[in-house]
């Protein structure tokens, strides 16, 4: 990479056409913003600094970038990407090499701007199906002769189908002398920063035009149709990362990948898998149709059922969970444990062997090995102010519809009786339960019975 390079970072856009209150840059692509995608790219390329250029929204997105090392310059009126980027130079030193990034073209990738950097003076360009839109770039041989915006263009620059990308690469001083000479007159009545490459050429210091090998690559975000295709681009190509780490996809259109996943051998997602934050699955783990990961490693072997959401949570080896369960933060489940369906757990350690089955909630409660949670059981840790903890120790067996009322002890194999409200600690080997004596009324009349008596007499 050129020395003393400086990166322009050009986001200070309205972006109207998306017809959305946040600010263009700030619109998601994958698990981020488009401009931390954009500054990526910047910050792949090593440069020494990097100038953010903003204005509209702007303290929306300084402060989505508050921990970001940037040169903010500040645009107050959108006058054009020339005017933008002249903005930007006051700051950067004559005999620096400059290099334009777009704020709303996001899905560059470091490799395709080695050609660009690797000349002294270059636009990158695309050959492109539908140049609609694009600014068209008119060749003379390698080189560039102008740049034709699309409201600008007559119909014969409209038919050319190679296009502006937006990123160039120059000298700090020839852009700043160049600007200078760039003026409004055009449909939009901006300062173009397009209109340097024929103030160049006529100078016969034309810029190089380097074609991106893969246009979607400089495809730019301006309308919500546009930003769903860029999403759909990046989804590929994350989906293709797992594809060729060997995991096994029942239909990889439909899975949606927002983060980075990790994977072993023999993985496998099924149907509208959703996988989110820093996720791990180790070999041979199975998601099932419309489960969402987030946050979380699944260890080896581990299964997840169909219509389950994990989030900040440890499955342990051969462990399975669902089909619908909730497992929330804090939650560690232990090697082949069983959290089946309608349970919902939360700061919760469930040991190994251990099985919650059914319409259960265990809330920070520290379960051991090899116990038995009945259906329904449920962890009562909230008194309206402070949360407060159950222990359930190794091999109990906790009966169905028990409530157990925190903080609150089961000793070891202890065995709760069904429907107990658990008040005071369960001592260890021996049978615990609350429950009202079950009696009976022989003479008994329901209400049926009387109104029929009634009737009848
Ligand atoms: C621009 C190019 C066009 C190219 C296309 C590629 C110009 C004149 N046109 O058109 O040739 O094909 O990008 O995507 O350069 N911005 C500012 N300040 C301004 C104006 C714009 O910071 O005063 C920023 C925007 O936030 C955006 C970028 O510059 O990130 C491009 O602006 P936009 O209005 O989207 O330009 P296009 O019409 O797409
Ligand atoms: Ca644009």
């Amino acid at each position: 990479m050129p020395e003393n390079l400086h990166v322009i970072i050009l986001a200070a856009g309205a972006g109207s056409r998306m017809r959305s209150s946040l600010p263009k840059v700030l619109q998601p692509l994958g698990h981020q913003s488009l401009i931390r995608h954009v500054l990526e790219t910047a910050q792949s390329v090593n440069p020494d600094s990097i100038h953010v250029v903003y204005g509209h929204a702007g303290e929306q997105v300084r402060a989505h970038l508050a921990d970001a090392p940037l040169q903010w310059v500040w645009q107050k009126q959108q006058k054009g990407t020339g005017h933008a980027v002249e903005h930007a130079l006051q700051q950067i030193p004559d005999d620096a090499r400059v290099l334009v990034l777009y704020g709303d073209v996001p899905l560059l990738r470091k490799e395709t701007l080695e050609p660009v950097l690797s000349q002294p003076q270059a636009v990158l360009t695309a050959i492109v199906d539908n140049p609609t839109g694009y600014g068209r770039i008119v060749r003379q041989g390698d080189a560039i002769a102008r740049i034709v915006e699309e409201k600008d263009a007559d119909a014969r620059e409209k038919a050319i189908d190679e296009i502006n990308s937006g990123i160039l690469t120059a000298n700090a001083l020839k852009l700043k002398k160049w600007l200078r000479q760039a003026d409004y007159a055009n449909q939009q009545g901006e300062k173009y920063l397009t209109d340097v490459v024929a103030i160049a050429a006529a100078e016969g210091r034309p810029f190089m035009a380097v074609p991106v090998a893969d246009s979607d690559e400089v495809a730019g975000a301006n309308t919500m149709a546009q930003l769903a295709d860029l999403e759909r681009i990046w989804q590929n190509r994350q989906r293709h990362k797992l594809l060729q780490a060997g995991v096994r996809m029942a239909n990889p259109e439909s899975v949606i990948i927002r983060g980075q996943v990790t994977a072993g051998c023999d993985v496998f997602l099924d149907q509208g898998v959703i996988l989110q934050g820093q996720v791990v699955l180790e070999d041979g783990v199975s998601v099932g149709p419309y489960s969402i990961l987030s946050d979380c490693r699944l260890s080896k072997a581990a299964t997840v059922h169909a219509h389950s959401i994990i989030e900040q949570a440890h499955i342990g080896p051969e462990a399975s969970v669902g089909p619908f369960a909730r497992i929330r933060p804090g939650t560690t489940l232990g090697a082949g444990s069983k959290v089946g369906n309608f349970v919902e757990t939360k700061q919760t350690t469930l040991g190994a062997g251990s099985k919650a089955s059914h319409l259960s909630y265990l809330g920070d409660a520290i379960v051991g090995e090899q116990v038995n949670i009945g259906a329904g059981t449920i962890t009562c840790n909230y008194d309206g102010v402070n949360k407060h903890q159950t222990i359930i120790e190794d091999g109990a067996f906790i009966g169905s519809d028990t409530q157990l009322v925190a903080p609150v002890r089961v000793g070891k194999n202890a065995t709760i009786g069904a429907g107990t409200t658990l008040t005071h600690d369960a001592p260890a080997e021996q049978l615990t339960l609350s429950r009202v004596k079950q009696r009976h009324v022989p003479d008994w009349r329901s209400p049926r019975d009387k109104k029929a008596e009634q009737e009848n007499s």
